[in-house]
């Protein structure tokens, strides 16, 4: 049989992604992994999450265990409106749609607003699986730099009418503001308002993703861009996969009603609907007063980890080394002056039982080689430790490398 015959278009272009193969090598029990996302598992609330179940069994057995509607069930969309309410934004739960993930939002948007072709503009450095949602809609990217506030206004706007005055009108800008992924910089108010400005001005989306902000170790709390949006262009995504469970895979986007209808089309054809169960049980969770005390649980066990690595940092890694220290979030972002390239430095360090992810995995311009994503959520206070050791000396070994050639 002639598979690639039968392969659409779009299929014979998609690449397998890099960094799932790299990540298959950090399974191994030995290697103490900086590099995914997860949360730290000795986190999940599990004896209450048996009692909960068991709550909404009883109590909503019959819808819970059923199909519900796309946009989801109305009592979870309604918690989550006042929840936003309580951060400025104007929002009903007309206004919210629930979503497998919020992987499964940004493909979502990609559907919605996406043709082969498009333009739209993403930081550098940005998340990595909105890139790769956003590739397979066969776009084009604008990156902009960003600095220790994020992305860096001045040049968005800049970038904007570069674009402009070559015919391209950009249908989006991306961002994660606060406790960025992989940078972890938040960005001021000041900026979050010019970003609506800028957007109002050039008549553009903004899609603000917001995994992380409740995740603040210290500081004031900023609000979103969303409270700032005057004109409806602002999509808001959150998710409970950092502040409960990424196995629930659940999460939730805000935005103004036109645009949330369109977005349930956009769904619909994905999975009818969202997991049912699992939107009673986080509602429950909600309901009993749960998510905040759990969410304030999960602050008081990553900021000793966050310390322990920043202080690892100074300890291993060469003194000249760059990195702001994450207020919030779950990823420290390290830059090494020099000739590293921390793509190719990968497997010495998986030889020394200990993985990161490199830079250029999170640019879109070739950018990042001397950067890594550090994660520090998962692994345990005494392993950080460790593993920031062992790393230490894996770009030491290539420094001396590197002077000796
Ligand atoms: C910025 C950002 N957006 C979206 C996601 C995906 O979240 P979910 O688990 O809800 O699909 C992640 C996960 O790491 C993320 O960091």
């Amino acid at each position: 049989m002639n598979l690639e015959r039968l392969f659409s278009g779009r299929t014979k272009t998609m690449r397998p992604s890099e960094i799932r193969e790299l990540l298959k090598l950090t399974q191994n029990p030995e290697i103490i992994s900086f590099a995914g996302g997860l949360p730290n598992p000795s986190s999940f609330p599990i004896d209450e999450m048996q009692n909960v179940c068991i709550d909404v069994l009883k109590k909503h057995g019959k819808l819970a265990l059923q199909y519900g509607p796309t946009e989801g069930m109305r009592p979870l969309r309604n918690s989550l409106a006042n929840r936003a309410k309580k951060e400025g934004i104007d929002a009903s739960s007309d206004n919210v749609l629930i979503t497998s993930g919020s992987q499964q939002g940004l493909d979502v948007l990609g559907r919605v607003f996406l043709d082969p072709g498009d333009t739209i503009i993403v930081g550098l450095p940005t998340y990595l699986g909105a890139l790769n949602a956003f590739r397979a809609y066969e776009v084009n990217f604008a990156g902009i730099p960003l600095d220790k506030d994020g992305m860096q206004v001045d040049l968005l706007e800049e970038k904007v009418k570069e674009l402009n005055k070559k015919g391209v009108t950009p249908k989006f800008i991306y961002l994660v503001p606060t406790f960025q992924n992989p940078a972890g910089v938040v960005m001021p108010e000041s900026r979050r308002r010019r970003v609506v400005d800028i957007a109002n001005e050039y008549d553009l989306i903004v899609i603000e993703d917001d995994p992380y902000s409740k995740l603040r170790f210290e500081g004031d709390h900023i609000k979103p861009i969303k409270s700032f949006d005057d004109e409806g262009r602002v999509i808001y995504l959150s998710t409970f996969s950092k502040i409960l469970s990424p196995g629930f895979r659940l999460a939730w986007m805000i935005a103004s009603e036109p645009l949330i209808r369109k977005l349930t089309i956009g769904k619909q054809a994905l999975d009818l609907c969202t997991n049912t169960f699992v939107q009673f049980i986080a509602n429950e969770f909600i309901e009993k007063g749960s998510l905040d005390l759990h969410i304030m649980k999960i602050i008081e066990m990553y900021r000793p980890k966050r310390d322990i690595m920043m202080e690892s940092i100074k300890k291993y890694f060469p003194s000249d080394t760059v990195c702001h220290k994450p207020k919030g979030g779950m990823f420290a972002w390290a830059t090494i002056p020099g000739p590293i390239d921390t793509e190719e430095m990968f497997l010495d360090a998986i030889k020394e039982k200990v993985a990161y992810i490199h830079g250029k995995a999170f640019y879109v311009d070739g950018g990042g080689a001397n950067s890594m994503r550090l994660n520090f959520s998962y692994s345990s206070n005494q392993t950080i430790e460790e593993g920031m050791k062992r790393l230490g000396k894996v770009i030491e070994r290539k420094l001396k490398e590197a002077a000796a050639q």
